[in-house]
Parts: C-alpha cells; structure tokens; sequence
C-alpha cells in the first residue's frame, strides 16, 4: 500500500441483530482514502453508507456490532523533537469511548451529518463547542481559542460571526446550523473528514459555497475526505474515487472518470442512466426496475440480481460474487466480469 493512504478498510461487516432479524448492514466493504483525496460513496437509502461511516469512526452500538474486518489508520505523529512517524493502528481493536478513539474521534476525524442539531448540543452556544473542541486538541488560551472559532464561522460564511459565536442552536436557521456544525467539525484541522449526506438540507447555492470551503480546507489541511451523497453531480465535482454500494456490499470502487464514463456493475450502470438532469436533485433510481430487497431477506448470490437486466444463471446461486479488478484502481463485484 502506498505510503501516503490515510485509512484503510478490509473486509469490514457491521450486522444489526434485531427481533425481526438480522440485518447484514455492512456485509465485507474494502477501500482506502489517500491523504488529500475525496471518495464520493452513493448508493439507495438503506445500503449501509451511514453505517460505513459510523463503523470508521467506531461508533456501533447494540444492537449493531461490527463483528469483522479492520479499520487500520496510518497515524502520523510529531515526537518533541519534531520528527513525524507513522503508526498503523487498527480501530477497531480500540476500546469506542477510550481516551485514544475519542481523541481521534474528535480531534483527527471529524464527522458531518445530515441533521445538523444531532450534532450539536441545544443547551450550549456555538461558540462554546466550537471553542471546547479547539482546546481538546491544542494548547491555546479560552481567548485564542474564541477568536479561531470566529475565523471558522466566517470562513463558512456564516454573517455576523462574532453575535453568533454566542447563540444557540435553536436560535439559528436550519442552513446557519449546518454551516456552524461544519465550522466545528473543520475546527480541529481533521486528518478525515466524513461528510453524510452534508448538504441535503441547503439549498443549491449554499451547498456549492460549502463544497468550495471543503475544498479550500482540503488544500490546506490536505485533509481526506469521505463523501456520502445522493448526488451523483456533486460527487463528479469533488471526488477523486467513488465507492457504489448496493444491501451492504461495495459493488463498484473506480476513479471518478471511469466510474461516470466507464461503469461495469448493471448497478452503477442503471444508476447513472437515472441521473434525470443535473440540476434537480431527485431520488435516483426511480427508473430502475424494482426495488431494494427486504434487508431482513437478502436474495441468494449477488443482491442485485432479482433486478438485473443482464444477470447470468450463476447470479441467483449462493456463490461467492467475485471481485474483479478490471482496471488500475477500478474493481467490480459482478459475475459478469468474471475471468477477465
Ligand atoms: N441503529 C440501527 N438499528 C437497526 N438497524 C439499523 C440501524 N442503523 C442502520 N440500520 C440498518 O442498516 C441498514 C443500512 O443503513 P444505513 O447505513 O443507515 O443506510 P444508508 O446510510 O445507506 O441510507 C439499513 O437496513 C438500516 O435499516
Ligand atoms: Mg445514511
């Protein structure tokens, strides 16, 4: 693996176990992250994005369990004299709410999601969890740390900073939340950025001007970034890599250009050609045929198969789907490709 890859994914399962059944709700994903790169991941509602996510930063509680894989994060630390080293360290093998994962979970990972008052605390200003993360992670004064937070806000574009700082989240439009929860995630300089479905409650101007400070930090920070979106637009724009997934499985990894010019799963295919027009956002896939399978009752063989257009005999038996790589950093899970 080269040397410059943030986080690396093998193999990871993350099952829900609940009185209806179980739910395979991340059954064997692999992919990495370089620093300072973009991996767009889409894929229908229900196909385990945000359960990725969650599974990354070691977040899984009961009744979910991620019961496989690694999660292996290449840690660079500066000793006191100023040498950097790297560690690999597997996160899962971490305790969740130990000191080492709440520090990475806060510090160098920082997560975005989709309903911004999840994330933050209705009974404390902005400028108060903005400024307690600035000084979980580095030594400076309250002083300090509340002209950073200002800085953020403004470099979100969030309009008078300084009055805002001190407000609460109720006080705030859902959009001026959503930039202040950005402003905090971005606060802390993370090594990785995970962003769900970021921008699904702004509107169109304010989800470009959010994508732009992205960006900009990226740049900056070199910051790698993991972005899951519906939108198949925006992953054009920004990600350098794009991750298909389909009832938990990662059906297609490509760079971008392939993946847009050059899909090979009858999943990828069927999404792209639902894309109706850029600039309408629209749950895609309404023209595929038929629907997503009973997550409790997954088809035999390849999930995707009962809506297939080009499924093979061997689709629907309980064989292993192989991986085929069929080009440099392009792989596919389809029987299609198979000894190619
Ligand atoms: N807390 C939970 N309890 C039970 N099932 C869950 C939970 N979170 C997610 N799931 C299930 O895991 C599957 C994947 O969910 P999710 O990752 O949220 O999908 P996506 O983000 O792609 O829309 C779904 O079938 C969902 O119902
Ligand atoms: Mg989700």
């Amino acid at each position: 693996m080269q040397n410059n890859t943030l986080i690396e994914v093998n193999d990871l399962r993350t099952y829900f176990y609940l009185t209806e059944g179980l739910v395979r709700a991340v059954d064997g994903v692999g992919f990495s992250i370089g620093r300072g790169r973009t991996l767009g991941v889409v894929g229908e509602s229900g196909c385990g994005k945000s359960v990725t996510a969650r599974s990354i930063m070691n977040m899984i509680r009961r009744p979910g369990r991620t019961v496989g894989g690694q999660v292996l994060y290449h840690r660079r630390e500066t000793d006191a004299a100023g040498n950097e080293s790297e560690m690999i360290v597997d996160l899962l093998k971490l305790p969740p709410m130990g000191d080492e994962m709440r520090a990475i979970r806060g510090g160098e990972f920082a997560m975005i999601f989709q309903e911004p008052r999840a994330s933050l605390s209705p009974v404390h200003t902005i400028g108060t969890q903005i400024i307690e993360a600035i000084r979980l992670h580095r030594p400076v004064t309250a002083a300090e740390a509340r002209e950073h937070g200002i800085e953020m806000l403004r470099s979100v574009k969030i309009p008078r900073p300084t009055q805002i700082i001190d407000a609460y989240p109720h006080q705030l439009s859902g959009g001026m939340c959503q930039r202040a929860m950005i402003a905090l995630a971005l606060a802390c300089q993370p090594a990785l950025l995970i962003a769900d479905e970021p921008t699904t409650a702004l509107d169109v101007t304010t989800e470009a001007q959010i994508l732009e400070l992205m960006r900009e930090l990226q740049a900056t920070f070199d910051t790698s970034i993991m972005y899951i979106t519906h939108n198949l637009a925006v992953v054009a724009e920004i990600a350098r890599d794009v991750m298909v997934m389909y009832m938990g499985k990662d059906v297609e990894f490509a760079p971008v250009d392939a993946m847009f010019h050059d899909p090979k799963h009858p999943y990828t295919v069927a999404l792209l050609s639902s894309i109706p027009r850029i600039d309408i956002e629209r749950d895609m896939l309404t023209t595929m045929a038929g629907s997503v399978p009973d997550p409790y009752a997954l088809p035999r063989g390849c999930p995707f198969h009962p809506r297939c257009p080009a499924r093979l005999p061997v689709c629907s038996q309980d064989a292993d789907v192989p991986y085929v790589t069929v080009a440099a950093g392009h792989r596919v899970r389809c029987h299609l490709y198979e000894g190619r």
